[in-house]
C-alpha cells in the first residue's frame, strides 16, 4: 500500500491511525456484529458514539455547557441559510464581513429575505487580508455578526477576531481545531467536517443556547437550531459514519496533545512552507503577511504555464492536491491537522528542486 502526501483542501487527509481504528472495526465495531454504518442511529452503541463525539468536541475546544454542540447535514452551506432564518428576527439586520469566496457565499443566503450590512469588503483588494478592527463599519444594533475566520481559497486567516457587541457567528470549516480558539466570544462556530475533523456530509455547530431560542415561529422545522438541540441531533438520521468518525479523531487530537500541541506544528508547518515563498521572487504568495493562513498556503508562479507544470511534475513525486481553487487558480497547499509534517517537508524539498530546474 502507498498512502501518497495528500494536500486536497477538502475532503482532505484524515489522520491515519483514525482510517486504521475505522478499518480494524468496519466489520465488528464494538462487539456489536455489524459496521457503524449498519447500526440504528437510535441504538445503544451509536448513543456511546454520539455522546463520546460530542464530549470530544467539549473537551478538546472546552465548550461549556452554555453551548449545544449539534452534528448537522447539509455540510457549512446550509449553516449559511439557516444563520439568518434562526437569528435575524423581523426587521432586524445582521452584519457580515466579506473576506473571500466563503463569506460572499454567506452574504448572497443572509440577503434572501432580509436585511444584511456588510461591515468591510475585501473584494477590491481582491481579498488579499482581513479587516482591522477601526476598518469595520459595524451596525448599532444588529443581530449577529457573521465571519469566515478562514478563508479556504484565498488562504487569509483573522490572526485575532473582531470587537462586536452581537453575537459573533464564524465560519471555521477549514481551521476548526487547528489553532486554540476562545469559544466564548462566540455566538456560534460551525464546520463542516471534511478538512480537520471527519468526511464530508457532516456539519458541527457549536451554538450558545440562548440564540436558539430566537428562531421565529415561521422558519421550517428542519431548519431550527432549537429542533436538532432538544433531540440531541437525532431528529432524524444523522451522518452515523461521519459522527463515528469524527470521534475517532478527537481520541486522535486527544493523542497528539490537544489543541495547543496541534497549533504548535501548525505553526511549525506553515512557517516552513512560507519560508520558502519568502526565499525568492519566483514564488508570489498574494496573501497579506499578517493574514496568512495557517491551513491553507497559497501562492503563484511567474506564469500559469509554470504552474500546471508544477502540478503534474508534483503528482508524479507523489504530492497531489495542489492546485489552486479553479475560480483563482495558483497553487495551494491545504495543510490540515492530520496533513504531517514528513509532507510538508517533502514538498519543501520538491519545491526547491522546482525552483533549481525553473527559477
Ligand atoms: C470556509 C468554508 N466554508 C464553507 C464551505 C462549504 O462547505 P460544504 O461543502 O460542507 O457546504 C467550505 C468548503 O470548502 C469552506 O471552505
Amino acid at each position: 500500500m502507498t498512502r501518497i502526501y495528500n494536500f486536497n483542501a477538502g475532503p482532505a487527509a484524515l489522520p491515519v491511525p483514525v482510517l486504521e481504528k475505522a478499518q480494524e472495526e468496519m466489520l465488528d465495531f464494538a462487539g456489536n456484529g455489524m459496521s457503524v454504518m449498519e447500526m440504528s442511529h437510535r441504538s445503544k452503541g451509536f448513543a456511546e458514539i454520539i455522546e463520546a463525539a460530542e464530549a470530544g468536541v467539549r473537551r478538546l475546544m472546552g465548550v461549556s455547557d452554555d453551548y449545544a454542540v449539534l452534528f448537522l447535514q447539509g455540510g457549512a452551506s446550509l449553516q449559511f441559510v439557516m444563520i439568518p432564518q434562526n437569528f435575524r428576527r423581523d426587521g432586524k439586520t445582521a452584519d457580515y464581513i466579506n473576506t473571500g469566496s466563503w463569506s460572499s457565499k454567506a452574504i448572497k443566503e443572509g440577503k434572501i429575505n432580509g436585511s444584511v450590512n456588510v461591515a468591510w469588503d475585501g473584494k477590491p483588494e481582491n481579498y488579499m487580508r482581513v479587516p482591522r478592527q477601526e476598518e469595520l463599519n459595524l451596525s448599532p444594533d444588529v443581530e449577529y455578526l457573521h465571519i469566515c475566520s478562514n478563508e479556504t481559497i484565498g488562504g487569509i486567516r483573522y490572526d485575532t477576531f473582531p470587537e462586536t457587541n452581537a453575537p459573533l457567528i464564524a465560519d471555521m470549516s477549514s481551521e476548526i481545531m487547528s489553532r486554540v480558539v476562545d469559544v466564548n466570544r462566540f455566538g456560534m462556530i460551525y464546520a463542516g467536517a471534511q478538512k480537520n475533523i471527519g468526511p464530508s456530509g457532516l456539519a458541527l455547530v457549536i451554538v450558545r443556547k440562548d440564540l436558539i431560542e430566537r428562531c421565529p415561529e415561521n422558519v421550517p422545522i428542519f431548519l431550527r437550531y432549537s429542533t436538532h438541540a432538544e433531540n440531541c441531533s437525532l431528529y432524524n438520521t444523522p451522518n452515523t459514519w461521519g459522527i463515528y468518525i469524527l470521534k475517532l479523531v478527537t481520541d486522535w487530537m486527544d493523542s497528539i496533545g490537544g489543541i495547543l500541541a496541534m497549533q504548535k506544528i501548525n505553526e511549525e508547518k506553515a512557517g516552513a512552507l512560507y519560508d520558502v515563498l519568502d526565499s525568492s521572487n519566483f514564488w508570489n504568495p498574494p496573501a497579506d503577511k499578517a493574514s496568512r493562513s495557517i491551513m491553507n498556503v497559497v501562492w503563484r508562479l511567474p506564469n500559469e504555464e509554470l504552474e500546471d507544470k508544477f502540478v503534474n511534475e508534483a503528482k508524479k513525486a507523489g504530492l497531489v492536491g495542489l492546485k489552486g481553487h479553479r475560480s483563482v487558480g495558483g497553487l495551494r497547499a491545504s495543510i490540515y491537522n492530520a496533513v504531517p509534517r514528513q509532507a510538508v517537508d517533502a514538498l519543501i524539498a520538491f519545491m526547491k528542486d522546482f525552483e533549481a530546474g525553473n527559477g
